[in-house]
C-alpha cells in the first residue's frame, strides 16, 4: 500500500494540538495508517496522578480497536515542534502487538521497521507457540 508520509506527519501534528499535557507541557501526537486505508490519530493525555499518563500511542491503539481493528502499516509521532519523536519502550510494545516487526516508523534517520526499534520482541506469536 502507498504510504503518504507527508499526510501522516500532518495528521500527527493535528493530533499533537489536541494533547492534554498540563503537567509535562510536552504535547505528543501520533498518526498511523491501517491496512484498510484508515488513518488514525492519538495524543497524550496526562493525569494529576502523573503515573496514569496515557501516551499518544495508547489513544491511537484504542482508536484502532474502536473503529474496527486491523493492522498498523505506517506510524509517525511528533513533538510540540512537529519533529519526529521516537515512541517510548512501552509504546513500541503496544505498536508491536498491532503492527508487528514490519510496521514502518518515521524517525530522524528515515523510515525504519519496528523490528529495528524493538528487536527480539515478545509478542502474540510467543504466546501461541508455547501453548501448542
Ligand atoms: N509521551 C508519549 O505520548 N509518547 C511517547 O512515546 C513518549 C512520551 C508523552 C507522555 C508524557 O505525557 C509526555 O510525553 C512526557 O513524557
Amino acid at each position: 500500500m502507498e504510504i503518504n508520509w507527508e499526510y501522516l506527519h500532518a495528521q500527527a501534528i493535528e493530533a499533537m494540538k489536541t494533547a492534554y499535557a498540563p503537567y509535562s507541557k510536552f504535547p505528543v501526537g501520533a498518526a498511523a495508517l491501517v491496512d484498510d486505508g484508515r488513518v488514525l490519530r492519538g495524543c497524550n493525555v496526562e493525569n494529576a496522578s502523573y503515573g496514569l499518563t496515557l501516551c499518544a500511542e495508547c489513544g491511537l491503539v484504542s482508536s484502532l480497536m474502536a473503529t474496527g481493528g486491523g493492522r498498523l502499516i505506517a506510524f509517525s509521532c511528533v513533538d510540540m515542534h512537529g519533529n519526529s519523536l521516537m515512541p517510548c519502550g512501552r509504546c513500541r510494545q503496544l505498536l508491536f502487538e498491532h503492527g508487528g516487526g514490519s510496521l514502518q516508523l518515521m524517525t530522524d534517520s528515515g523510515v525504519r521497521p519496528l523490528s529495528e526499534l524493538l528487536p527480539w520482541a515478545f509478542g502474540p506469536e510467543e504466546m501461541t507457540k508455547r501453548r501448542d
